[in-house]
């Protein structure tokens, strides 16, 4: 089952409001989603697989081949997680942004982490985790965030594990009631640094011997005219 990891397109936006829908109580309108996309198009990810479209597909035309024979009308009853016209089924995706608000106190560009799930059948492979790493390295890199924030609930063990052991997120406080249930937060912060975001650094990174990413990451760390080729 191969999953592929990508930046979010404004393709993507109504799958990513389908999962999040299916997966979390925290939803949000679509122009929400476009706004994302929109305004930091490197930040938000999706991750995809093309299986079980293959699955659907063939589905599809036996079903077809039977309307045909019966004379039914023809009514194909696609999963809203399947993205239009791309071969693709989201199975998870991490909404980022930068923090622009204009009230913000904040002197330091940062980053937040609006919203991350993956469907039920994809979790425990590793592709949160891996969502994540590519949206912190996406606001350092591009955006040059300092630091990147996100919610999550306390009884989220999930969640939890992700940011804080996984990930190393700090929790900076407890803030009551912050979900309409009554349940509170944990705030969570991470500093970043370009040079722990950098992918060969990921704890299951396979060491390939990969000129040209090789080649992006000396540019990133040393810039572009110390670098002989
Ligand atoms: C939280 C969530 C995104 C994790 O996705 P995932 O793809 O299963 O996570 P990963 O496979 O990348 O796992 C990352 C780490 O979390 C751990 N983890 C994942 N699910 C866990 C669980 N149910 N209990 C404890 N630890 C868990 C993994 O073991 C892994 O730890 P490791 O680095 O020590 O090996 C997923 O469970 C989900 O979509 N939940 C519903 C939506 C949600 O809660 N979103 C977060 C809102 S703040």
């Amino acid at each position: 089952m191969p999953i592929t990891i990508r930046p979010a397109t404004i393709d993507d936006i109504l799958a990513m409001q389908n999962a999040n829908l299916h997966n979390l109580p925290e939803n949000y309108m679509l122009k929400y989603y476009m706004y994302h996309v929109l305004s930091w198009p490197e930040a938000s990810f999706v991750a995809t697989t093309t299986n079980e479209v293959d699955d659907i597909m063939d589905q599809l035309v036996e079903e077809e081949e039977i309307d045909d024979k019966l004379s039914l009308p023809k009514e194909p009853k696609l999963d809203p997680s399947y993205i239009a016209h791309s071969g693709e089924k989201l199975v998870g995706y991490v909404l980022a942004k930068m923090n622009d608000d204009p009230d913000s106190q904040d002197t330091e560009p940062n980053g937040h982490i609006t919203s991350l799930s993956v469907m039920r059948t994809y979790r425990r492979m590793g592709i949160a985790e891996k969502l994540m790493r590519q949206a912190l390295f996406a606001l350092c890199e591009v955006h040059k965030a300092k630091y990147v924030s996100l919610h999550v609930r306390q009884s989220n063990r999930a969640a939890l594990h992700l940011y804080r052991d996984t990930l190393a997120f700090e929790v900076l406080s407890v803030e009551s009631s912050y979900y309409q249930d009554g349940e509170d937060a944990y705030a969570m912060e991470k500093r970043l640094a370009l040079d722990q975001l950098l992918p060969s650094k990921f704890q299951n990174a396979q060491e390939e011997d990969d000129l040209e990413s090789d080649l992006l990451e000396d540019i990133i760390k040393q810039g572009v005219k110390d670098i002989s080729v």
